[in-house]
Order: structure tokens, then sequence, then C-alpha cells
């Protein structure tokens, strides 16, 4: 079986449920309330599984009543959670999540205090068995530590990467991965108003790697090795229901395409409907092509 390791958060997540999204000092009801497992890392292994994937998570966890819900439910979805760390310090990072039933659009106040997952824990990972590792961009040091030591020992294994918000230094990740998503919020911030426009900007630091990026109901771009340039359409549902993870989906979408040999058209294609079919539902249960 195909075994992916994915690298990154897992958080909780509390999502309240509004008619539409409230004005700053506004007091407003919620029509309902949720607490669910969330992070984009975790949120694309729960995809990936569903699509029938074999899949891993490589990060941290608190022993207390919330890292036992987030084990929980990444345990329920079938994910091997062996790989994590157990952190006596800090809390679970913790969103707040507004969805507004207007336009399902997700408003995030995120809270992190916990250590990252640390270089050694990932050095004890054996390589060998894992077809594919799935890296989230952000403590730069350590995923470059990470990212280089793939390079060394097990070369031939495919890397992606997500680059969802500036961070110090991000940029010099780029050329240790095979696959790069970058999010829209990446591009708005380096002034970028089309997706392509940033791929093309960022290739030069990105030797070998086929990019991707989302666009929201834009669409998403790609642009391969060889230079050839993709543009696809977003796939909306009847009706937008909720985005939170869309992005982390979308990037499920974009591995399991490549784990299934398809061309980079068909990849941004099947990463579109998938992150369409999440907008049109509730959370991830179920979620398919
Ligand atoms: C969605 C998400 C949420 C999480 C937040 C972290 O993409 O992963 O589940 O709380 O982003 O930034």
């Amino acid at each position: 079986m195909t075994v992916v390791l994915g690298i990154g958060n897992a958080t909780l997540d509390i999502i309240h449920l509004v008619d539409c999204y409230p004005d700053e000092n506004d007091e407003i009801r919620c029509y309902n309330r949720r607490l669910e497992r969330g992070g984009n890392t975790a949120n694309t292994l729960v995809v990936l599984s569903q699509l029938g994937l074999s899949c891993r998570w490589a990060g941290v966890l608190v022993d207390n009543a919330e890292g036992i819900l987030v084990a929980d439910d990444l345990t329920r979805h079938g994910i091997d959670i062996s790989a994590c760390e157990q952190s006596g310090a800090g809390s679970m990072p913790v969103s707040s999540v507004i969805i507004s039933r207007q336009t399902g659009s997700r408003t995030i106040t995120h809270f992190r205090d916990l250590p990252e997952y640390s270089f050694a824990a990932f050095s004890a990972i054996d390589l060998k068995p894992l077809d594919w590792l799935h890296f989230e961009g952000r403590n730069v040091v350590g995923v470059r530590q990470m990212l280089e030591r793939v390079r060394e020992i097990s070369p031939a294994t495919c890397c992606s990467l997500e680059i969802e918000k500036p961070r110090d230094e991000i940029e010099s990740l780029f050329p240790l991965a095979d696959v790069l998503m970058f999010s829209k919020s990446y591009a708005g911030t380096r002034g970028f108003t089309d997706p392509l426009a940033l791929l093309q900007s960022v290739s030069a630091d990105c030797s070998g790697a086929d990019l991707f990026c989302s666009w929201g109901d834009a669409g998403a771009a790609a642009l391969g090795r060889d230079g050839r340039e993709y543009r696809h359409p977003a796939v909306l549902p009847a009706k937008v229901i909720d985005t939170l993870g869309a992005g982390d989906t979308f990037n499920a979408g974009i591995i399991s395409g490549y784990l299934e040999a398809l061309n980079i058209e068909g990849i941004l294609a099947r990463a579109c409907l998938l992150a369409g079919n999440k907008c049109g539902q509730t959370g991830f249960d179920g979620l398919t092509l």
C-alpha cells in the first residue's frame, strides 16, 4: 500500500456557525457550534486516508483532554500517529473559527504556544517504507533540516511542501521540494494578483519542481518543471457551506493525483474537484472525489 507521511500541525478547532459575519464589537448568536480536530497537515492526511492511502502523522500532541481529542480523531481516520511527539510544555494549538452561512467563508483566529516537531523525532523515522512526505512550510530551520535529511538518505522519495504564509527565510526551503503548493494569501503578501505570476516569479528558486497555487473561487494554476503553464477553474458546489480546510483538501488532491500517476492537468483538475466538494459539505467526513 502507498504510504504518505505528513509533517505539520494538528489543532483543536472551535467552530461557530453564524448566519452572517458580524461587525466588530457586535454580539450575535451562533446557530451551531462544534469542536473538531483541524490543522493543515492533519486535514490533508484525513482526506488522503479517505481516498484509500495509508497515512502517518508526525506532529506534536499534548497529554491532556485536547490532545486526546486530536489523537482520537486521527486514529478514527486510520492515521498512524506513532511518530508523534508528546510535549510537556504548551497547549494544543487552538483556532476559533467563525463560518458564515451566507457565504461559507471561514474566519480564523489562531492561538499557539506549542513547541514545533523536532528534528530529533524526525530523524528517528525510518524513511524506507514511505512513498511520499508532505511538509507544512513552518518552523523554517527545522523543516529545512528535515528536507535535507530526506535528500541525503532517501533522495528518490517525493517531498511536497505547503507554502501558506510568509515566514522569515521560507524561500530557502523552495529548492528542497519536488512539489510546492502555494496559497493565494502567500501570493497576495508577495504582491501577486494572479497565481501563474507568482509561480513564474518563484520558479527560478524551485529547480526541478512542479508548482501549484490555489486561488479560491477563481480556481488554481500550475507550472510544470518543464515550464508548461496550466489553469483550471474552481469546481463550485451548488451551495458553499464550509470552506474551512479547502486549501488542505486541494493539497490532498495534488498528492493523491501524483500517487495515481496522473499528469499535471489531471492532478490540477482532481485537486479543484476535491476542494470544491469540500466547500459543499460540513467538515471532512465522507469527503470523496
Ligand atoms: C484550516 C486549518 C484549521 C486550523 C487552521 C490552522 O486550513 O488547518 O483546521 O485551525 O487552519 O492555521
